[in-house]
């Protein structure tokens, strides 16, 4: 069985949470998209990992992790994870593999993405990592690839075509320096016999373990509405968070694919800029990223903390192709005395019940609130279904209805132990 997992919302749904528990249950995990913008946190008794490339998958013997071709990768930041993994005791050099075609964060992507940033009118909040200017470039056919650091005239011949755009704009645009050749050049092909062993065709090894039966979870980084197509542009990620991305990032078929699992938090939140309608306004909102400790896993930043939307959640199952839902963070709403769900939105007096594309319509809506009772602190932490409060059972049975997908799963805590399958 090869199941796609994907954020419904705007990341940090608690997708390491879900992807290191279903992990268990399959032979191969892997990235599509994204790169270290993601932070994906999963702790093991009493130690937390945080992970930004490499699938936490990795955790568990024998699974083989693989990072697709729709990935772009920071070098240097893959091999401070790897580094770390190994002074972990996590033995992972036969089950790590790499694609040749993943695209390279170089250093002046990052640069570029921290200088754009502050010469923008309208600020989108980066993570400053470089994401977007590698993205645009793979798209404008100039992009560095994994395999190429494995070729010196490749690399030699592409990187010195780079520089000589790059460092005009730099010094022309920002009034930067500029970066040098021999320094990227050497730094990188040092990179690149670190990563040789675990560089191959990744396409041609999960399309053999398709044919071998083997199951593969797919795991997507940030989340539907951080879709550089069907998010809420241009305050989005550069990638497709969407399944979609999965078929593309991985070259694993569509008629390959299974199931699609979808993640998300009980309520809602947003890093960086852009609409959110369901937003709480300041002092609840504090109250309520201080309860979720809800601060970035990358860049530490607060994040923005809203009641739960189920007209995005609603469109987020229909872009997918969700039928399973996978509900975080349900213990951060313990003890709330009312607790509201947005239905539809209302703008100059119509109800608006699919998800708007007009800027300014998302931006201007109000929402439209469903009240449900809150229940108790629930501390003897319940195990299942039935062990959970009756006011909780009906708000997971309303979001069920409400989004038209099956509850599979409820977190009441970052522990493994914490869930409740349902
Ligand atoms: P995980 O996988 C939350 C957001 C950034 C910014 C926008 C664009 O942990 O859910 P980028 O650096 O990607 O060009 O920034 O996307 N963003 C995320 N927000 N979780 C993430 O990943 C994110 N990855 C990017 O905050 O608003
Ligand atoms: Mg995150």
């Amino acid at each position: 069985m090869n199941i796609v997992l994907v954020g419904m919302q705007w990341g940090d749904e608690g997708k390491g949470k879900v992807i290191d528990i279903l992990s268990q249950k399959v032979d191969y995990v892997v990235r599509y998209q994204g790169g270290n913008n993601a932070g994906h946190t999963v702790v093991v008794g009493a130690k937390e990992y945080v992970f930004h490339l490499i699938p936490s998958g990795i955790l568990h013997a024998g699974k083989i992790c693989c990072i697709g071709n729709g990935v772009v990768i920071d070098p240097e930041v893959l091999k401070s994870e790897l580094n770390s993994l190994r002074k972990n005791g996590i033995d992972f050099d036969k089950r790590f593999k790499i694609s040749t075609l993943a695209h390279l964060i170089m250093p002046y992507h990052k640069n570029l993405d921290q200088l754009r940033e502050t010469k923008r009118m309208n600020k989108i909040g980066t993570t400053g990592r470089g994401i977007g200017p590698c993205y645009a470039d793979k798209i404008n056919r100039c992009g560095i690839r994994m395999v190429d650091l494995l070729n010196r005239r490749v690399f030699s011949d592409k990187l010195k075509d780079n520089l000589k755009e790059k460092n005009e704009i730099f010094k022309k645009v920002y009034r930067h320096p500029g970066f040098s050749f021999q320094q990227i050049y050497r730094q990188y092909l040092n990179y690149g016999k670190l990563f040789e062993p675990y560089i191959c065709n990744t396409a041609v090894l999960l399309n053999k373990a398709c044919n071998d039966k083997s199951d593969i979870l797919l795991e997507g980084a940030q989340g539907t509405f951080l879709d550089i197509d069907f998010g809420t542009y241009p305050f989005v990620t550069s990638s497709s968070a969407t399944s979609g991305g999965a078929c593309t990032g991985t070259g694993i078929p569509p008629v390959k694919i299974d199931k699609v699992v979808g993640v998300c938090k009980a309520y809602t939140t947003r890093v960086g800029e852009g609409p959110f309608p369901t937003e709480f306004t300041e002092g609840f909102g504090k109250f309520m990223r201080d309860k979720g400790n809800e601060f970035g896993a990358t860049t530490g930043r607060p994040r923005r903390c809203g009641w739960f939307d189920a007209v995005i959640a609603r469109e987020s199952v229909m872009l997918n192709g969700i039928t399973e839902l996978a509900i975080m963070k349900m213990d951060v709403l313990d003890g709330i005395d009312k607790i509201k769900i947005c239905v539809a939105y209302k703008y100059k007096n119509k109800i608006i019940k699919e998800f708007p594309h007009d800027f300014e319509l998302l931006s201007k809506a109000a929402p439209v609130y469903k009240e449900m009772a809150g229940w108790p602190n629930q501390a003897n932490k319940p195990r299942s279904f039935k062990e959970l409060h009756p006011n909780a059972r009906a708000y997971l049975l309303e979001l069920q209805n409400l989004l038209g997908a099956k509850v599979s799963m409820v977190s009441i805590g970052s522990a493994r132990k914490a869930t409740i399958f349902i």
